[in-house]
């Protein structure tokens, strides 16, 4: 049984549902984050012989690597059903208690976003992690009366861009905590090589590579650059996808050898050429670039860091060496951090 269509905040139409198709259903077919993979594997392993559902799981890490399909994969290696839900949308207690109420044991809650869950939402979710009862007020005001109820035992499996913004509450109730890292060019390679398999288009292990090495350490993005590329192989009555047809297709769609797209330059540019290479404030950012600041952080920022284009101080984002010589502009002097203005000194 999957009741995942129910309660699914994101949409299964067109794009998303294809994307949604070449995701992995096995730990066994899951390539790349190796420790994630083991752990879960372990935990999952020891739950099944005891006969026990699993702990409750939280994955960390940036948008598009995985934590979406791994909830998916551990209903499914628990052979259960998953019913997915997202912080945002859980906006009333009663929400979140027909969710619970109506779960039956060892199936998985997927919370998305559960950085995003408000407070008094959160609260109720304390005593339904760790004892999974849940007191819940009738009639508030004057006449307010508890009732006590007993749910199956669960596992929740929540996702969170910003693990630094949970409370300590929620974070410690969680028995595992994985957090994903951006995956090799090697992994993403294996990644496109499979999904071009799985929509039954030839591609050469050039443009494999080609295609992985634009896709931000993302699988996500690469499975969206192979879509453009295929759409551009097909247009060209090719056979399949060769390294020319690739590079084309993504260099028409913006995306740079490195893998940045247009807003990722925009935003280097305008640290380096209105900032002077920085520091800068995210919320300047956002305001000069007319974005919003989850966006620049959640999406723009990670790879960003990771890749060496930008530094996070104290003070704010600076632009890198690296990200001149990339955007073709003059290097930054250097700066003087105990120049008198600049917050540095004393
Ligand atoms: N498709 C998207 N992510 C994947 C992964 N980690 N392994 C295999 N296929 C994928």
């Amino acid at each position: 049984m999957s009741r995942q269509p129910l309660l699914s905040s994101q949409a299964q139409n067109g794009e998303e549902s294809v994307l949604t198709n070449l995701r992995p259903r096995s730990l066994s077919e899951y390539i790349g984050q190796r420790s994630v993979v083991e752990n879960l594997s372990i935990a999952i392993r020891a739950a099944r012989e005891r006969g026990e559902p699993l702990e409750h799981i939280l994955f960390s890490g940036p948008p598009g690597l995985g934590k979406t399909t791994l909830a998916h994969v551990i209903a499914e290696e628990m052979e259960s059903s998953i019913v997915t839900s997202s912080g945002p949308s859980l906006e009333r207690a009663a929400d979140l208690v027909g969710i619970l109420t109506n779960l039956k044991a060892g199936e998985v809650l997927f919370i998305d976003e559960i950085h995003r869950l408000p407070r008094v939402v959160e609260e109720y979710l304390y005593p339904a992690m760790e004892d999974f009862q849940i007191d819940f007020v009738l009639d508030p005001g004057p006449h307010a009366r508890t009732v006590r109820l007993s749910l199956a035992r669960f596992t929740i499996v929540g996702a969170t861009t910003r693990a630094g913004l949970l409370t300590g509450p929620l974070r410690d109730r969680f028995g595992l905590s994985l957090h994903l890292a951006f995956y090799s060019v090697e992994e993403l390679v294996s990644i496109v090589t499979r999904s071009a398999g799985l929509l039954g288009i030839p591609i050469s292990p050039a443009a494999s590579e080609a295609v992985a090495m634009r896709a931000r350490g993302t699988p996500r993005i690469a499975n969206r650059l192979l879509k453009r590329v295929r759409d551009f192989a097909q247009i060209a009555r090719k056979e399949g996808i060769d390294e020319d047809t690739a590079v084309e297709a993504m260099d028409v769609h913006g995306v740079d050898e490195a893998g940045l797209d247009s807003l990722d330059r925009r935003y280097l540019r305008i640290i380096i050429e209105q900032y002077s290479g920085g520091p800068v404030g995210v919320s300047a950012l956002a305001a000069t670039l007319n974005e919003e600041q989850d966006t620049l952080i959640d999406v723009v920022e990670p790879f960003l860091l990771a890749a060496g284009f930008l530094n996070r101080t104290s003070r704010g984002r600076c632009a890198t060496p690296r990200a001149c010589r990339h955007l073709g502009l003059p290097a930054l002097p250097v700066q003087d951090l105990f120049e008198p203005g600049r917050g540095g000194g004393g």
